[in-house]
């Protein structure tokens, strides 16, 4: 049973390499074709997964007779040090070994000798890099939960100090009606809520195991899959083995979802930016998360925000690269596949960091409550509310909206507000205005009166940030 173990490196690691597949070629291969085809540059950050992934299996193999006590030890205690070695920076990385898996399965047969060597059994690297990938991404998926709930936090928190901040809403960019800072930041809540339903949802599709489908058609040795599973936590197994090994939809979905998520960032991002324009002035950023400029001594420039929105472009691209990759491939394991990696590496980091920023930056605004004021009132935002009066009074509301768009133009014309028209003025536009219009042409009054379920009434607002804050469980 025990050995002598073998000398810690082979001599000429391309050697090594061959003794992976076969003696089949005659020729080594060429550099160029080393270079192109190698993954383990980038690959390599799948480690935790690769070792954890073939511990399951050989303990599996053991359980089920395919390999013995002493190999699984042996396996055991190789991929422990290795695990060490890689965690201490200590790991030798070979190209020539072509990608995360080889240089692994390598050193552990240098470092065991023969149980290295059986460790492969009724596996494939087909089944083994998908399930290394469905490990690794089920990971990131939770910590990237964990990060939308801090940004929904970030914004309820936010938000629960303006219910009564009234700013313009808008349409087409104009002003529209007026609503409360608080209403426009829980519409961002609302979309990262979807987001992290989508990535809950998704998560389930991810947590499915293909190791046991082996190269593309199942093994005969009598593997224990369901066992697998259980040990790596995969909440079921994926039951084609043509499907497990070739699909990517997991990946696929994971992208959709953060690009649909970037797109939420950079819209908020957009409106930061917007608001921190000395024209709206409607917040302030900490200066923290502001840069300076190295010719203007005044500037204060929002480059956290424009940076967020300018990497949803970069994740929405590796989407459409992800799904590109996939469109022409016949089943069932391509090389191609090899190509998901990088995309989707760079869309967790991207993605992530930019949830930490953004949501520690929001945290940081600070509101200017009577510049959002002063930009409700300049922009007759409760012409609206004029027009229901005149409903409420039995006008019928198209000739309502007509007798309002004399009087905003009235308006326009004095440079006033519609509450500064003397009531007899607006009287003679339409003889239903009493005096009673006051109440109803202010911020206030128009905000109190969208009460409806969903509406920006203060009251109705409160409630939101309640539900919000029982849901994201700090209630
Ligand atoms: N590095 C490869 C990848 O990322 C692993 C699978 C290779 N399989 C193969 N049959 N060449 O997809």
């Amino acid at each position: 049973m025990t050995q002598a173990p073998p000398p810690d490196r082979p001599a000429d690691p391309l050697a090594r390499k061959h003794e992976a597949w076969s003696g089949l070629f005659s020729e080594p291969m060429s550099a160029l074709v080393q270079r192109y085809t190698a993954s383990v540059g980038f690959d390599r950050r799948l480690w935790r997964a690769d070792i954890a992934g073939s511990l399951a299996h050989a303990e599996m193999l053991a359980a089920q007779g395919v390999i013995t006590a002493q190999d699984l030890a042996d396996i055991q205690r190789g991929l422990a040090q290795i695990g060490q070695e890689i965690e201490a920076g200590q790991f030798e990385w070979q190209l020539a070994l072509e990608d995360v898996h080889l240089n692994i399965e390598a050193r552990l047969t240098a470092l065991v000798g023969d149980a290295g060597k059986k460790l492969h059994t009724g596996r494939s690297r087909n089944d083994q890099v998908a399930t290394d990938l469905r490990l690794w991404l089920r990971e990131e998926i939770d910590g990237i939960a964990a990060l939308l709930l801090a940004m929904q936090r970030a914004l309820v928190d936010l938000a629960a100090g303006h219910a009564d901040t009234v700013m313009p809403g808008y349409t087409h960019l104009q002003v529209a009606q007026p609503v409360s800072f608080a209403h426009h930041l829980l519409a961002y809540v609302e979309m990262y809520a979807r987001d992290a339903e989508r990535l809950a949802e998704l998560r389930r599709r991810v947590n499915r195991l293909p190791l046991g489908a082996a190269a593309l058609a199942g093994t005969g040795y009598p593997l224990d899959r369901e066992r697998v599973a259980r040990t790596l936590g995969f909440e079921g197994l994926c039951q084609n083995s043509l499907d497990a090994v070739s699909d990517r939809d997991f990946a696929l979905e994971f992208a959709a979802f953060a690009a649909i998520c970037m797109v939420h960032v950079s819209r908020l991002a957009e409106e930061i930016v917007l608001w921190m324009n000395q024209n709206f002035g409607f917040i302030d950023l900490a200066d923290r998360y502001c840069t300076g400029s190295s010719i203007m001594p005044q500037k204060r420039n929002p480059d956290v925000a424009e940076l967020a929105r300018g990497k949803s472009g970069r994740v929405v691209g590796h989407l459409m690269g992800l799904i590109t990759l996939m469109k022409g491939q016949p089943l069932a394991y391509n090389k191609d596949n090899q190509e998901d990696k990088e995309p989707l590496f760079d869309t967790v980091d991207t993605l992530g960091a930019t949830l930490r920023i953004m949501a520690e930056m929001v945290g940081g605004i600070r509101v200017r409550a009577q510049a959002m004021e002063r930009a409700a009132l300049a922009g007759y935002a409760t012409a609206t509310d004029l027009a229901d009066y005149l409903v409420r009074k039995g006008l019928p509301f198209r000739d309502a909206h007509e007798a309002v768009a004399r009087a905003v133009k009235l308006a326009i014309g004095r440079g006033v507000d519609l509450a500064a028209l003397p009531l007899a003025e607006l009287q003679a536009l339409q003889p239903l205005i009493g005096a009673d219009v006051a109440e109803v042409l202010t911020l206030r009054g128009s905000l109190a009166a969208r009460d409806s379920l969903g509406g920006t009434a203060p009251a109705q607002v409160r409630a939101q940030i309640e539900r919000h804050r029982a849901r994201l469980g700090d209630a």
